[in-house]
């Protein structure tokens, strides 16, 4: 996007929580670095103190904090808290780039509309995890990754956007999570951008791109 385009519309503040190694996290800091995605993001918070994604923050001046789930006795009082701490950073959207705790009823209310998901399978298929190799075994002919406003039921809200890569002979998990990576890296900035734009928008559970009802999830084109 162009300066003078971008120039148009203030930057979208953003929170960004991960579990792990943050690679959808960098294609996120890439797109703003390349003036591809008009959003700023303000912090960088992990359930775990190893997570590369730490180190990949830092090292774009973004504040990386941690809030480690076993430090509490209740998944309600980890939740108050990092909830406390999101809010502090004030974000108009809250995006889950690898975050791998499951979250309460309260808190995923408190961000109703505006918590969005990456989920690396065509949902609805395979929800939860090990989705590559469940891929394989299901001998699917097709996979890829899914982005979803998140709702109470685990990696079932609606969907927005699903990138896709065929199952090829030789396929192992790993091979294929590498191709469905190529994928996330793509989509999750787009969808992060229509937001932004106002393109993309949901109300009591209906997701509206572009001002039209979105009945299914749009299909990204994609290398
Ligand atoms: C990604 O494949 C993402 O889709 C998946 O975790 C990986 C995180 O990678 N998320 C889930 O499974 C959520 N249910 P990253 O840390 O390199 O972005």
């Amino acid at each position: 996007m162009s300066n003078s385009r971008r120039g148009q519309r203030a930057a979208l503040p953003i929170v960004v929580l991960i579990s792990g190694s943050g690679s959808n996290l960098q294609a996120i800091i890439d797109a703003i670095r390349d003036d591809d995605l008009a959003v700023e993001i303000r912090a960088v918070v992990s359930n775990r103190a190893d997570a590369y994604g730490l180190t990949r923050a830092r090292a774009a001046n973004i504040p990386a904090e941690v809030v480690d789930h076993k430090a509490f006795d209740s998944r309600a009082k980890y939740e108050a808290v990092l909830q406390k701490l999101i809010d502090q950073h004030e974000p108009a959207l809250v995006i889950l780039a690898g975050y791998m705790r499951i979250l309460g009823e309260a808190f995923v209310g408190h961000y109703q509309g505006r918590m969005l998901n990456i989920h690396p399978s065509l949902l609805p298929a395979f929800p939860g995890l090990n989705t590559h190799q469940r891929a394989l075994d299901a001998k699917a002919t097709e996979h890829g990754a899914s982005i979803h406003f998140v709702t109470n039921e685990l990696d079932g809200g609606p969907v927005i956007l699903q990138g896709s890569v065929p199952l090829l002979p030789n396929d192992d998990a790993q091979s294929l999570a590498k191709r469905v990576y190529r994928q996330e890296h793509q989509i999750y900035p787009l969808a992060i951008r229509w937001f932004a734009e106002g393109r993309l928008t949901t109300d009591a559970g209906n997701v509206r791109f572009e001002h039209k009802l979105l009945t299914r999830p749009i299909q990204h084109i994609g290398t």
